[in-house]
């Protein structure tokens, strides 16, 4: 069966992209489908917690705007040289904020793609992030979104013998293993699709990031990395191997 991801690497768009690994191939397929869709547009975009630039910097060499917004000014300054070398200065705008104060930031449908990856589980309040995320969408643009998958931390967390922890974990409605967990929040897929969905959203798809690459000894994904990518892609969007993925990619639309 020919799968949409399969489809999108046999499309020959103007978008190449960066090299592709297991964090990153699923979420690259998903847009480079946007991208192409969009033609040879301009698309004007905002990455929220955007960090170094992992995306905003190929997303500018392929031509297109984008604002980082992130609460770090040593990201931000990474970026920032990052952006420089790679020669898209102009093309990249730094700005440091709170995701959590976003809807002060940007300006209400101005926004053809926003990116909001690996934000939601740190943020104080979820809701008016991504409020302000479909705020800022154009009527028809395009939201990805990456969260932290809540099966994946209660298996990993047993698997390394933490089985209180797993415990907890699993038991938590926020899905966090108690005061000493770094994350605020995970999340299943359900769940995360109801967030965007009641900020007005429509979630058009949804797949696993790191099915498997967390859970290899190093030595196999390293040395394997091209198949482990090519396993990730086959996998990232078939429940239950989506559903055990260590993150959750959504990606939603704002109805034209
Ligand atoms: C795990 S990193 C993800 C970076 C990037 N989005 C990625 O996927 O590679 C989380 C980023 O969110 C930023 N961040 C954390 N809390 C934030 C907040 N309340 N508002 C804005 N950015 C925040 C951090 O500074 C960091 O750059």
């Amino acid at each position: 069966m020919t799968t949409r991801l399969d489809r999108v690497e046999q499309t020959r768009g103007r978008f190449a992209g960066p090299p592709l690994t297991p964090r990153t191939a699923v979420i690259w397929s998903v847009l480079r489908a946007e991208l192409d869709r969009r033609g040879d547009a301009e698309l004007t975009v905002l990455d929220v917690g955007g960090g170094t630039g992992g995306f905003a910097v190929p997303l500018a060499r392929a031509g297109h705007r984008v604002t980082v917004v992130d609460a770090s000014p040593d990201a931000l300054a990474a970026l920032t040289r990052r952006a420089a070398e790679a020669g898209v200065a102009d093309r990249i705008a730094a700005v440091q904020g709170d995701g959590d104060a976003l809807a002060g930031l940007v300006e209400p449908a101005g926004v053809d793609l926003v990116l909001c990856h690996a934000v939601l589980e740190v943020v104080d309040d979820p809701t008016p992030v991504v409020t302000a995320l479909a705020t800022a969408l154009r009527p028809g643009g395009a939201a990805s979104v990456l969260v932290a998958g809540r099966a994946a931390a209660v298996l990993g967390r047993a698997m390394n013998g933490h089985l209180d922890l797993a415990a907890t974990l699993a038991a938590d409605p926020a899905g966090t293993a108690g005061p000493r967990d770094t994350l605020r929040r995970r999340y299943d897929a359900p769940g995360a699709a109801a967030l965007l969905g009641a900020a007005g959203l429509v979630v058009e798809e949804i797949h696993g990031v790191r099915v498997l690459a967390d859970l290899l000894p190093a030595a196999v994904a390293d040395g394997q990395s091209a198949a482990l990518v090519e396993l990730e892609r086959a996998l990232a969007a078939q429940p239950p191997y989506r559903d055990l993925a260590a993150q959750l990619h959504l990606f939603a639309r704002r109805p034209a």
